[in-house]
């Protein structure tokens, strides 16, 4: 038996996305494909509120952090810095070469809209990014305050990491203005890791057509080349497009879009209460939390190693430790993709259980 997984990525997989999953392989040149391609994207669309272009890469998050950068960028970046992934897109500039800048503020908070704003009017920049849910942390950046500053700058790229919060927490693409917000398939799209799904703006689209180097795998234009003919440039993870469809499906035609936004609301809110009664606290600062997931602030000599080890033995379902450099400080639960109040619920019974028994106070 596996164990349940409430950690933030990679998550439970219903049965029913498995089966999609496990069809026989098709040429991704066929027509077989193209159906599948073509069908997925208008939904990948209303998902993400969006006219403009979402295009499948088959690679995890990561890739296309990089290829926003080098799509995009031909003067400098700049990118906020808050927890262990936004760091990591800072530093992917480095590594490609991307003159780049960070408006960092310690872990648990927000980047303000009036910094953003303040760095901005430098005019030292092209490409603004901002990761929307920062999953170490568990900080939800507001999206909507750096969407009224970056008005005032049309011609910077927006781009946005929304690897923990795509298809759980809405994202109304078009209306915020934003140029990229890309996410993997493993998060709160509830499927295996294998693609990034990616809005990619018109206007984003027509600086790439002019980068210089915009790299050759993550490349934008190439991209929407072949996604107008249903299909990738490169070989791609054509069992995760299958579980990709019938995920879009189902979220489009079963749960319902208000639904879905919803049940994510209302999992964020039983774990606060949770949070709460059982003497934690949050680790984010107020007005700032997560919809998708809970980093905790673990209590003096807190035993999440035996806590963990019990939720597996006995239940078997894990939950997550800390991330990066507040690993030892914090836990976190997730609750996303298709997991159901009811089995947030149980969770926190299991976890109550425990810890009375452990004698463990919070
Ligand atoms: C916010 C955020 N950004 C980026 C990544 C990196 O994604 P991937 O591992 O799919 O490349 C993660 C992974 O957990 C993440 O949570």
């Amino acid at each position: 038996m596996h164990d349940r997984l409430f950690i933030p990525g990679p998550v439970e997989v219903r049965p029913e996305l498995l089966q999609a999953i496990a069809q026989p392989q098709v040429g991704h040149r066929t027509q077989a494909y193209m159906d599948v391609h073509s069908a997925t994207i208008p939904l990948l669309k209303k998902i993400l509120y969006t006219e403009q272009d979402v295009l499948l890469f088959t690679c995890s998050a990561t890739g296309v952090m990089e290829g926003s950068l080098r799509n995009l960028c031909q003067k400098k970046a700049l990118l906020t810095v808050n927890g262990a992934f936004s760091k990591r897109w800072y530093q992917i500039a480095g590594f490609n070469g991307v003159p780049a800048d960070k408006l960092e503020v310690p872990m648990g908070k927000a980047v303000m809209p009036e910094d953003l704003d303040k760095a901005l009017a430098t005019g030292q920049y092209d490409v603004f990014c901002a990761v929307f849910n920062e999953t170490s942390t568990g900080v939800r950046a507001p999206l909507e305050k750096y969407s009224e500053v970056l008005k005032k700058y049309p011609d910077v790229m927006f781009c946005v990491d929304a690897v923990s919060a795509m298809a759980g927490d809405k994202i109304e693409t078009d209306k915020l203005g934003l140029d990229v917000c890309l996410a993997g398939t493993q998060k709160c799209w509830g499927l295996p890791t294998g693609m990034c799904v990616t809005m990619i703006s018109n206007k984003a689209m027509a600086k790439a057509a002019t980068a210089k180097a915009p790299g050759y795998y993550v490349n934008f234009v190439d991209a929407k080349k072949y996604n107008d003919k249903h299909q990738t440039p490169h070989t791609p993870a054509i069992p995760i497009l299958f579980g990709l469809h019938a995920q879009c499906n189902h979220i489009v035609n079963e749960e319902g879009l208000d639904n879905r936004w919803k049940r994510h609301l209302d999992m964020q809110k039983l774990t606060h209460q949770w949070v709460k009664d059982a003497g934690f606290e949050l680790f984010p600062e107020k007005g700032y939390e997560s919809v998708t997931l809970s980093c905790i602030k673990k209590p003096e000599g807190f035993d999440f190693k035996n806590l963990n080890g019990q939720l597996s033995k006995r239940h078997h379902c894990v939950i997550s430790n800390g991330y990066g450099d507040i690993k030892e400080q914090t836990f976190r639960v997730a609750h996303m993709a298709d997991t159901k109040v009811e089995e947030m619920k149980q969770l926190f019974k299991w976890i109550d259980a425990i810890l009375a028994e452990a004698n463990v106070t919070a």
